[in-house]
């Protein structure tokens, strides 16, 4: 599928046909081609939690306002990002890259990151809201679909997948596939309201 038709049939999708099982090889694709997505000083601060435990799905639906895509989505992803990845052996981002480039790099993250935690906070959310449109548009173009959402309790979530310390929870997505076809959405904001010629 060409990348714009897969960015048009994205749509929030809360009703999924409860019969539809992700491969785990279809998953794992997914996920991969998606962790090529862009992040500052290729931290990749994402982590994913896979909520397969049908308990804890059913916790995680009371902690989000019941919301039925919870529990009837193939799968329930909880993305997560790791704050405090920019000191957690951060050669590892750079292992690939020429030595020049690594030894240029590497030390820029601890300069950069080191007692800024609000920016190490913004990177770290940042880094999950890019990956999750990836994740989105790709299962579009895969012919499936996906749910991203932020009503639910943080703290409860947190609680259900024992989020570590030093991670946060950016947003949970449901991965299926649509039964029915979403209503029409509220509407796009139009070019002349989102590009800023110049200044504001
Ligand atoms: C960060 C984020 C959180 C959202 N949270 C929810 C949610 O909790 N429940 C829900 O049904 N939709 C949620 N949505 C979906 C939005 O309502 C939806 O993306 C928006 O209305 C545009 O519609 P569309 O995605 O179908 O184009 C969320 C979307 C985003 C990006």
């Amino acid at each position: 599928m060409e990348l714009t038709q897969a960015i048009e049939r994205r749509r929030a999708v809360k009703k999924y046909d409860t019969e539809y099982v992700i491969s785990e090889a279809d998953f794992r694709a997914l996920v991969e081609l998606a962790t090529q997505s862009p992040s500052s000083f290729n931290i990749q601060h994402w982590r994913f939690v896979d909520v397969t435990d049908k308990e804890a799905r059913q916790k995680i639906r009371a902690a989000a306002w019941d919301q039925a895509q919870v529990t009837e989505a193939s799968k329930l992803l909880v993305l997560c990002a790791d704050v405090k990845a920019w000191e957690k052996n951060p050669e590892r981002y750079w292992n690939n890259a020429p030595q020049a480039v690594s030894e240029m790099m590497v030390p820029m993250i601890k300069s950069f990151y080191e007692g800024r935690e609000w920016i190490q906070r913004d990177e770290a959310l940042r880094s999950v809201g890019i990956i999750s449109e990836s994740l989105m548009l790709n299962a579009s173009a895969m012919g499936l679909d996906t749910c991203p959402m932020i009503g639910f309790d943080q703290e409860a979530v947190g609680e259900i997948i024992n989020l570590p310390e030093d991670h946060i929870i950016g947003m949970i997505i449901a991965l299926g596939k649509r039964r029915e076809e979403p209503f029409q959405h509220g509407g796009r904001l139009n070019f002349e309201t989102v590009v800023v010629n110049n200044k504001f």
